[in-house]
Formats: structure tokens, sequence, C-alpha cells
């Protein structure tokens, strides 16, 4: 068995005073290869009908024309690691289309982070409320605007890093492809930051990220969010998409852009994410309790998994069940690997100014675009927002918080490995946009198996299966 993803080492760790492996957060892969379920839907912003875009869903298999929490719940099946997670995560598929022959849809997979850390300590957040959703990110951005809340950055990895003045490796782009290469070594990969602080309203798709916030003060849970944002906070979710697009090797020239997302965003700006919960309840708030939850932060192997959600909680590839978890596309032929044109009506903008939302028979018209999504903070809080609860069973109290350190999360440590190579190869560092704390710290070599996510005990040995 040949593993494709290996965790970093507790020697490399070591070896840059920067990076930290371990923290209040604990982070996995969802399953390889396919993700559970590419359509047109989008349950947050166009519920009950055919979305505009095609989404990549991974998550709980319930997934319907009106989705909800409790078909969520129903699922039979999810493609998250832990078993209880039936929520939904989709995003915009990345298509190659470098050769003129049509669009090929690129598989990837997809590392989960959940973070509940303050400066120092824990942070207090609370579970999500049934039939919560989110927003990370803004489909019609087309450039840098100065503005990027989610952190959406873009980089081909390659084993080097920057060091040494190595160049190829960009290690991120501020938003958009990055270009410059022919192939990554260790993958395209993408990532961005969700939200996480809420002012008590359901979300509004014509302002979908009107009811969100990031944080950005100090303090503890709610403390650390904008006025009129501290109704509930919530871990941080951040994601790192890997694409393998090993396929496509030296089939473009290092200054072509062979990318295209699937709402027709050919610079990488556009990127989003979508959250739908669908944890089932009590458990993530046992897992992000600031006493006793789980910890493994970017080690977590399925023996500290299982640590954190029971022996039976975690869902393994051998498993029938999670290997072949999918939900069958309520629109025909819309997810074929292969397609001549984008399923709906998607023509590439290139920008740099803001993309329309097009409709009609040939596409031509062009439609309201929903509201500017990028918001950051308060400054949404002026945006209409519905007056109905969330949800009826939201009992996302505010917790109690004290005051605590103003040390801001700024330090980024990117960190790759070359694969035959028992050594570290280089650690490599760069700003996150958000002041969020990330570590990327697996890296990928092939995708024909799924994450080795083995003990930061034990990955010192660097074994690759
Ligand atoms: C275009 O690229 C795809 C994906 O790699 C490949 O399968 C196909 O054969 C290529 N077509 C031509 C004409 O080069
Ligand atoms: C946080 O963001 C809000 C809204 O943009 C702003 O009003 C506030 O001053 C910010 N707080 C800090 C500490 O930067």
């Amino acid at each position: 068995m040949v593993n494709n993803f290996f965790a970093l080492t507790a020697g490399l760790a070591a070896t840059a005073s920067a990076f930290d492996c371990s923290g209040s957060y604990f982070s996995m892969f969802n399953r390889k290869g396919l993700s559970m379920s590419a359509q047109r839907l989008d349950p947050a912003l166009e519920p009950g009908v055919q979305s505009a875009h095609l989404h990549n869903f991974d998550g709980g298999n319930g997934i319907a024309l009106d989705t909800t929490f409790a078909s969520l719940d129903a699922s039979t099946c999810t493609t998250a690691r832990v078993k209880a997670d039936n929520s939904l995560y989709w995003r915009p598929a990345l298509y190659w289309n470098g050769n003129g022959t049509g669009f090929y849809r690129v598989t990837e997979q997809i590392k989960m982070y959940y973070k509940y850390q303050d400066g120092a300590g824990a942070a207090e957040v609370s579970e999500f409320p049934e039939n919560f959703q989110m927003i990370a990110g803004d489909q019609l951005k087309r450039s840098d605007d100065g503005k990027n809340p989610a952190g959406i950055r873009w980089a081909c990895h390659e084993p080097q890093g920057t060091a040494n003045g190595n160049t190829k490796d960009p290690i991120f782009t501020k938003g958009g492809f990055p270009t410059g290469f022919t192939g990554c070594n260790y993958g395209l990969a993408s990532e961005l930051t969700f939200p996480s602080c809420w002012n008590g309203e359901k979300i509004d798709p014509k302002n979908p990220s009107a009811h969100t916030a990031y944080p950005n003060g100090s303090g503890k849970g709610t403390e650390a969010c904008p006025e009129g944002f501290r109704k509930a906070r919530f871990p941080t979710i951040f994601i790192e998409f890997w694409y393998d697009i090993k396929q496509f090797n030296g089939q473009y020239k290092a200054t072509d852009n062979p990318w295209v997302l699937s709402n027709g965003d050919s610079t990488g700006f556009g990127m989003h994410g979508d959250f739908k919960n669908g944890w089932k309840k009590g458990v993530l708030a046992k897992a992000v309790s600031p006493t006793g939850g789980c910890r493994c932060g970017c080690g977590c192997g399925p023996e500290e998994l299982k640590q954190c959600f029971g022996a039976d909680g975690i869902n393994d590839e051998k498993d029938e069940n999670f290997a072949k978890c999918s939900a069958k596309p309520l629109f025909a032929g819309e997810d074929n690997l292969v397609v001549q044109k984008l399923p709906g009506c998607n023509p590439i903008q290139a920008g740099p100014g803001r993309a329309e939302v097009k409709t009609g028979p040939d596409c031509a018209s062009s439609a309201p675009a929903p509201g500017n999504n990028n918001n950051g903070g308060a400054a949404s809080s002026s945006a209409a927002a519905p007056s109905a609860p969330a949800s009826s069973s939201s009992k996302a109290a505010a917790p109690s918080t004290k005051p605590t350190s103003t040390k801001k999360d700024g330090q980024m440590s990117i960190q790759t490995q070359n694969a035959g190579n028992k050594q570290p190869a280089v650690s490599a560092k760069a700003q996150d946009a958000n002041g969020n704390v990330v570590y990327v710290t697996q890296t990928v070599v092939s995708y024909q198996t799924v994450a080795a996510r083995r003990h930061r005990r034990h990955s010192h040995r660097n074994r690759m299966h």
C-alpha cells in the first residue's frame, strides 16, 4: 500500500521554531478520491432549485433539493473522517482546460481543521446550531480587491519550498491561481477559513456573509468577535483542498493558466466554500471543549481521532460504507469528469472586474448579483438580515469570557518534505492573510491512496507504506 500523504515529523517541527503542530485544534482528511457528490446544488444560497454552478460536496449523503439538518442527520454515510459528522462541505469544482478538448474535472481531497484556540489557550466556543450554514469567500471576485477575510490562497507545492532561493514554489499566491509551473510535485492546493462569529440570524442568500464575521479582537470566545456578532462563537473551520493534477503534468506551459472553477472563474480569486452543519448533537461540543477537547492538532492519526471520537467513531477506507459513500446527482450528466461546457450558465469571466451572474437560454442576460459576500466583520452588520431565528433549537449561549492575551496568531508554517528523504527538505514560512494560525503540515505525494494519518510520535520514521 502506498500512502500518498505523510505527516511531517516531530523532528522537522523541532527544526522550525515557528512551527507548532499542537494546540487547541484537530484535523483530518476526508475520503480520498471522488467527492461524495458533484452536482448543481447549493443548499445555503439556492435552496430548492438547481444552482448556478457545479459544486463538489463532501460530508453526509443526506443531500436533497431541500437539504435540512434533518436530512443530513438521516445520512446513511459520510465522507467526513468522523462518523458523527454529517455536515456538508462544498466548493466549486476545479477544471483543467489546457488543451482545448474540454473541461476535465480535477479530483481533490480535503483536509479539515477545527480550531478553537485564542492566543495561548482554548477559546470558548459552541457547537453549531441545527440548520446553521455559512459561506467563506466571494464567488464573483476576479482580482485582488484588498479584501480577503477568508484568507483564500493557492499554491503549487514543490519539495524545496522557497529555501535556497528556489522561486518555483510560490508557496501561496494572494488569492489567485499560481502560474510558472507545468506540474506540482506536492500538489496544487487552495485553502480557506470560515468565519466563526455569529449574530444569531439565518443566512440571507442575497447577502450570505451578513450573519457571520471573523474574530478580530482580543479576548476569549465571543469577546474576540466584532460587536453585533457575539451571539455565538464557533470553532474555526479551516480547509485545505489538495488537487490531483498529475494527469495534466507537462500538458501546459509554465506561462499558461489552464485552470477554471465551475463558476467560470479562471483567476482563482472566486474560490469559495460552504458549510452546512450536520454534526450529531453534542459530539462537536465535546470535541472543542476547553477541558477534554480534541487537541491532536495537525497530526491526528486514526488512533488520536479514536481517542477523541470513540473506537468506532472514525471512518476507514476499509469500510465499504465509507469507501462507497455517495449521493446520486439530481441532474444527470453534470457530474461527468469531462464536459464540453461548464454546467449551467458560466461563461469564463477573467475579470479584473467583478463577474456578472449570467442567465437565460444563451446565458446572455445578466441577473442581479448577490451581495458581496466578502464582508469581513461588523461591516456586514448593516446588511439586511432576516429576522427569523436561525433555529428553534439553537442554544448557542454566549459563553462567559475573560480577557486574555492579545497575542495574534500571525505565523504560518508550510513544511514540505522530500518523499525519498528521511531528512526534512525545508521549512518555509508565509504570512496568513487572515491572522489565523494555520499549519500546512502534510504534503501530497500521489493521490492513489488516502492520507497516512500517522501519529506525530511515530511520524519521524517517515515510513512510506
Ligand atoms: C487533452 O488532455 C486530456 C487530459 O490530460 C487528455 O486525456 C486528452 O487526450 C488530451 N487531448 C489532446 C487532443 O491532446
Ligand atoms: C473588528 O472589525 C470590526 C468591523 O470591521 C471593526 O469595527 C473593529 O474595529 C475591529 N476590531 C479590531 C480590534 O480590529
